[in-house]
């Protein structure tokens, strides 16, 4: 990120509100015991979703890619007294951080971890979601979204993480895994099911409404 963005950046989170200390303390965790702490959605991103969720005040939301737990936590601040949000991650050392940190929020019972391939737990779940965040490995975003796409309610959201892939989709050559990220916003954009727009929030994000 440049000087300019980088400051903007700073500007944007020190007016925008997040409240939860868990969150910082995920943070400084993810830092500690992870390989990847980037993939963290951060203070700003972890703002909009909590705003968003607050807005849809949702019975159901699905998370694909929990890592430790930080997106979840946001999106569970919008739940509906008696909703749910199931997360599913591949990876169990992460699922163990994000476990140790729902088990002490006030999210516990309303939050069910499932360790697993997204790609075989979506079809189990017998749940239609009004929330859905799309994180896990970006290859597979394509099949994500048509997994849970009939098992969206009319007014659901969908937001896809990443989708600018570091600025890569405006490049004249795509590399493969860009080309993937391209494919998905080409498809959203022509599925006459849903509207979206995407936003240049970090590192981009769709944000999908089914009609
Ligand atoms: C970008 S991180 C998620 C970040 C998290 N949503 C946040 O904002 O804090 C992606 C996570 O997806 C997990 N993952 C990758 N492929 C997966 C799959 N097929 N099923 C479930 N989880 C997967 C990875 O292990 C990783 O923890």
């Amino acid at each position: 990120m440049d000087d300019i963005m980088s400051s903007i950046d700073d500007y944007c989170c020190a007016q925008s509100t997040l409240h939860e200390k868990m969150l910082d303390e995920i943070e400084r965790t993810t830092h500690l015991k992870t390989l990847s702490p980037r993939m963290l959605s951060g203070y700003l991103q972890g703002s909009f979703l909590s705003l968003i969720s607050k807005i849809k005040m949702p019975e159901n939301i699905l998370e694909i890619g929990t890592f430790t737990g930080y997106s979840a936590i946001c999106l569970a601040q919008g739940l509906s007294k008696k909703g749910k949000l199931v997360t599913i991650e591949y990876d169990e050392v992460h699922g163990a951080i994000a476990d140790s940190f729902f088990s002490k929020s006030s999210y516990n019972n309303q939050i069910e971890l499932i360790i697993g391939d997204a790609k075989e737990i979506i079809p189990t779940l017998n749940i239609d979601f009004d929330l859905v965040f799309i994180d896990a490995d970006k290859a597979s975003y394509v099949t994500y979204y048509n997994l849970v796409i009939d098992r969206c309610n009319s007014g659901a959201i969908i937001i896809a993480d990443n989708v600018l892939w570091n600025g890569k989709v405006i490049e004249k050559k795509l590399d493969k895994k860009t080309k993937l990220l391209d494919d998905f916003n080409k498809m959203i954009k022509s599925d006459t099911r849903v509207e979206n727009v995407i936003l240049p929030l970090r590192d981009g994000i769709n944000v999908i409404r089914k009609k």
